[in-house]
Order: structure tokens, then sequence, then C-alpha cells
């Protein structure tokens, strides 16, 4: 039998967490990145423009729709075809309009396959913020990720041999992992308040740090100096709008699963635009600390900035330690900075695996803490696949296919389906009603035209870049099967979960 459904205890709570999925590993080590990449402080121009134009007005559907059926994404995605018609009930009506659950299950499905590698990337840090009391990286840094931790073979098919390191962090993420969701809204509401104030907090320490150091400045000047050629760009625009999608934790079904946790009075137009700002922000501040620790390190080593700048796991795993041997009280910086690490990625990664807790619930009826506990052991036993010694090679691939095809498929589906078989104006009006800030009709252009038209460019572009080259120099077999194999069983799946019939449908 379906249970109760757990809300949140207060707005701030609903927010909070929102914003916890939202910030995560992608706000430090991806944003600061393709900021400096794409000409510094013209990227932030085309960032604040992809934010708004389709970034926020997502989120504030993925929102509506969440709110308004008080379902997870599946059922929401089912549910929405009554409710936007504006006659409940009224079957003839919705039966033309047919059902899109599987989009809900094909998004939760996507973010079942990042949160696997997440998870992953969680448990390195772990077995590094172990390592920090004692430098245990040694001056080899390189060496230290690549050979000792990772056991890095030669390619994806020499799979080498399990890290047990790896999986006992794995194995640690995952029970916090549980132990956060384990009672819904209940338990997030208020392990947010740690998971997202404690990272902001590390995070204003590292900037403070940053650019207290020599040559801070150097650093921040790449970070942010202009390059406004670059507007003109189409990689640049590319690389803005799918850090919005990813950054903002869009297309997941998470924003659905968290906004029908609401109590039925809630201004979710000011929400959304309070929880997009904060994430932009978030990404902004925490590109200070970054750069100016990068400036600092640029100095030590006697080269340029873009010489020492790695995105990824690079920058966390083997530059920052490099940096953190400099540095005095270094053990100190050391666990302060996988702390920041681990307390950004916890709760982008416990949103996700409770919209599909909640999902399963929704639909099938099932205990929570059986669910929870079964979602988490699958997604454990697919992640063992990272933690051998062919695991960061796959990590890349199946990485970039959800980023660059998954998330857009999604964003897609969800805003074509809303704009073209449902009115966005009802949604818009019911959005309205109880919301102190009005959202305008240019929401209802950028779901009907800038989403969808976006979205299909760049899905254009990653299906040209793929047929093009081979993404990273993999063979073709490795693609196959960290790419494509695991969209279409993300696609099969959804059909197949979205076709069965049971107890918890009302
Ligand atoms: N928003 C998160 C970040 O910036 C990343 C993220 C997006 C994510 N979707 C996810 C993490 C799904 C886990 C699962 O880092």
């Amino acid at each position: 039998m379906a249970q109760k459904r757990a809300y949140w205890d207060s707005r701030l709570a609903f927010i909070l967490a929102s914003i916890g999925s939202a910030i995560g590993l992608g706000n430090i080590w991806r944003f600061p990145y393709v900021c400096y990449k794409f000409g510094g402080g013209a990227f932030l121009i085309t960032y604040i423009i992809a934010l708004f134009s389709a970034g926020i007005p997502l989120l504030l559907l993925e929102f509506i729709i969440g709110h308004r059926t008080e379902k997870a994404a599946p059922s929401a995605m089912n549910a929405i075809k009554f409710v936007l018609t504006g006659k409940e009930g009224d079957e003839t009506v919705a039966e033309k309009k047919g059902n899109f659950e599987w989009v809900g299950w094909f998004a939760l499905l996507i973010g079942f396959f990042i949160t696997t590698y997440y998870a992953v990337v969680m448990g390195w840090s772990f077995d590094y913020l172990v390592y920090s009391i004692k430098l245990s990286w040694g001056n080899a840094t390189k060496d230290f990720f690549f050979n000792n931790v990772l056991g890095l073979t030669s390619g994806p098919f020499h799979l080498g041999s399990i890290q047990w390191p790896i999986v006992a962090g794995l194995a640690v993420s995952w029970i916090w992992i549980i132990l956060s969701i384990w009672k819904g809204a209940k338990t997030v509401g208020k392990v947010v308040y740690v998971t997202v104030l404690l990272p902001w907090l590390l995070i204003l320490i590292f900037v403070i740090r940053g650019i207290t150091l020599q040559g801070a400045l150097n650093g921040i000047r790449y970070y942010l100096t202009p390059n406004l050629k670059e507007l003109l760009n189409v990689s640049l625009w590319h690389a803005a709008y799918s850090q919005v999608f990813f950054s903002l934790t869009v297309g997941f079904g998470v924003m659905i699963a968290y906004a029908s946790f609401l109590p039925r009075d809630v201004d979710i137009v000011s929400s959304a635009f309070i929880i997009g700002l904060s994430d932009a922000a978030t990404a902004y501040v925490g590109g200070f600390a970054v750069f100016s620790t990068l400036g600092h390190y640029a100095l030590l080593q006697h080269t340029s900035v873009s010489a020492v700048m790695k995105s990824g796991p690079q920058l966390a795993f083997i530059t920052y330690p490099t940096i953190i041997n400099h540095l005095p009280l270094a053990p100190l910086f050391g666990v302060l900075f996988f702390l920041m690490l681990l307390t950004l990625a916890i709760d982008s990664a416990f949103s996700l695996v409770e919209a599909i807790v909640a999902g399963l619930m929704d639909k099938f009826g099932w205990n929570r803490k059986k669910t929870n506990i079964g979602v988490a052991v699958l997604a454990f036993i697919f992640g063992i696949i990272y933690t051998t010694g062919a695991g960061l090679y796959w990590l890349d691939i199946v990485d970039h296919f959800m980023n660059f095809f998954g998330l857009f498929i999604v964003g897609f589906l969800e805003a074509t389906i809303v704009a073209y078989i449902i009115k966005p104006e009802i949604l818009r009006i019911y959005a309205n009603r109880q919301s102190y800030i009005k959202v305008g009709k240019w929401w209802i252009s950028m779901i009907k035209y800038v989403v969808p038209i976006v979205a299909i460019i760049l899905l254009f572009f990653s299906l040209k870049d793929a047929m093009l080259k081979h993404y990273g120099g993999y063979k073709s077999l490795a693609l196959f099967l960290g790419g494509w194999l695991v969209l279409i069983i993300a696609f099969t799946v959804a059909i197949l979960l979205s076709n069965l019939k049971t107890g918890g449908e009302q």
C-alpha cells in the first residue's frame, strides 16, 4: 500500500535541499575551468543568459509539475495530462495526449547512472580525507593518484584489479547516502543544513586562504579577463548551456520530486530564482578559491596559470594535493578541502536517489526503507566497475555520454511535451496564483522555443562530434558499451517500467 508522503518541515528546508542538489562537484571543478577556457568574463555573460533562458525556466517547470501533481517524476509525467487540460478526471481528453511516464523514468535512469560514478568520486574523496592526515600522497602526487590509488591500466578493457580502499570509500558514501534520505524529506530537510552551509563556509575559507597567497591576483586575472571575441564561438554557448543544465540538476526528475513534498501554498516562482542564482553565485565564488590558489601554484612552479589549470579529477586529486603540500598547516587544509568536496557532492547524490525512491514508491507503493536500500545496493554494485584499474576510463566515457546526450534529451522532452501537447499557460497561471513574484509570459517563450531549440542544437552538435571523432580516443566498442548501450538500456527500462501496471497508482 502506498505510504503517507513525507513533507518538508519548512520552505527553507526545501530551498536548501534544492540548492544542495544543484551545488556539487560541477561548481568547483567544472565551472571555473570552462569559464577560464571560454574567455573568462565573456563566459559569465553567456552563463547568465543560459541561466535565465533555460536553467531557471526548466527549474520552474519541474517545480510546477511536481507541486501540481504531488508526485515524483514518472507518476507526475503521467498525471500531468489530467491536470493540465484543466479538466481533471476527463479521461477522453487525457487519453489522446498519451502517457509520458517513460520520460520521468528515463530522467531518473540517466541520473542513476550518473550517481553510480559520482559516488565513486566521493569514495576517492573519503580516501583522500584520510590520506590528508599524513599527507600520504608525498611529492609525486600524480603518480600517487594514478598508480597507487586508481591502479590505472592502459585502457578500458584492461580491468586490472579492484582497488579495495576505493570500494571501502564507496561503501561509506552509500551508507551516508542511505542515512541522509532515511525518512525522505523529513531527514533530508535536516541533513541539508549541514551539507549546504558547511561547504559554503569551507569555500569561503578557501577563497580567503587563496587570495592571501602570493601570486593570487595573477590567477584571478586568468579567471575573469573577458575575451569578448569568444562570444561568437559556438562552443562557448554549448559549454554555457550544458554547464547550466548539469549544475542545476534539471532534467533528472530531482526537482519534480522535491517540489512534490511541498505544502500547498508555497511561492515556487521565487524559489526557482533563489535556487538558480545561489547555484550560480556559488560557482562564481568558488572560481576565486580555485584560481587564486592556482596563481600561487604557478608562481611556485615558475610557469603560467594556463599550464597548471586542469579540471575534474586532475584538479582535485593531483593539483590540489600538490598545492596543499606547500601550505602551512597542510594536513588541516587537506582535510578541509576533501571535506568540502564530500559535503558538496553528498546532497547532489542523495537528491537523485531520493527522486528514484520516491518514483518507485509512488508507482509501486513500495516500502521506503527497503526501496532505499535496494536502490543503493544496486548502484553500489554498478559502481564496482569504476573501482577497477580501468575505472577512470569508464567514468570518463559514461560521464561524457550522460552529459552530452542524456541531459539534453530529457530537457528537450520535458519542455516539448509541456509546450506543445499540454498548454504551458495553465502552468503559469497555477504558479502565479500562489506566488508573490509572478512569472511573466516570457517564461512561456522560453519553454516553447528557447529550451527545445537549444536542446536540439546541442544534441546535434554532440552527435556531430560523436560521428566525427572518437571521444577521448577510445575504441568504438568502449564508446558503444559505456555510451550508447547505457542510453539504450535507460530508454528500454524506462519504457518497461512505465508499462507495468501496479498497486501504487490511484
Ligand atoms: N548538479 C551537480 C553538480 O553540479 C551534479 C549533478 C547533476 C548530479 N545531476 C546529478 C550528481 C545527478 C549526481 C546525480 O555537481
